[in-house]
């Protein structure tokens, strides 16, 4: 998955099995440390491992502060609806059990599919969210959208 061009087309360089690894061993890390974080996502009727969807804090580098809602599917589980059934399992943990009072979603302005699950999942973007990412070059990776859903809005 990490490997995948398709996949790997808005987040940047290809990984590694040694970078794959490694993201997966701070992952667990960040649960440990903090609760929450990437949960890996399952067919229910098969067990088979499609991806992963979770929350994380916004990096330091970023121009607003928060917790972020993300997910990454291999190529084969797009366009089944995983991404929003996971997506709303993951909100309902953090709006729930975690008490969040907010959840943001960032993705680059191109990232329609990423987007298209944002707003599945009742997130909505305010254009004068819109940002340039500081750690990406002039590109397409550079223009980013930020989605918002409060837990006010949830309940
Ligand atoms: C972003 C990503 C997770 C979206 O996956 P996705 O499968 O398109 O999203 P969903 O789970 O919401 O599925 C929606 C699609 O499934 C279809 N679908 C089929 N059966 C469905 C069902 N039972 N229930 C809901 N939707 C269903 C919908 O009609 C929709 O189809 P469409 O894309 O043709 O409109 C995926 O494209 C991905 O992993 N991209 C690479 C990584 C990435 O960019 N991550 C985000 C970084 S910010």
């Amino acid at each position: 998955m990490n490997a995948d061009p398709e996949v790997r087309e808005h987040l940047g360089d290809l990984l590694t099995r040694e970078q794959s690894d490694a993201s997966v061993s701070r992952f667990q890390a960040d649960f440990d440390q903090r609760g929450y974080g990437w949960w890996a996502v399952e067919v229910q009727a098969t067990g088979e491992f499609i991806g992963f969807a979770g929350l994380d804090d916004v990096d330091d580098d970023m121009p607003f502060t928060g917790v972020e809602i993300g997910w990454r599917l291999a190529r084969s589980a797009w366009g089944q609806g995983y991404a929003t059934e996971g997506a709303l399992t993951v909100l309902a943990h953090g709006f729930g059990a975690l008490e969040l009072p907010e959840i943001l979603a960032v993705t680059t302005a191109t990232n329609l599919r990423s987007q298209a699950v944002m707003r599945r999942i009742g997130m909505t973007r305010n254009p004068a969210d819109d940002f340039d990412d500081p750690t990406e070059p002039e590109g397409a990776l550079r223009p980013n959208v930020l989605y918002r859903i409060s837990r006010s809005a949830r309940t």
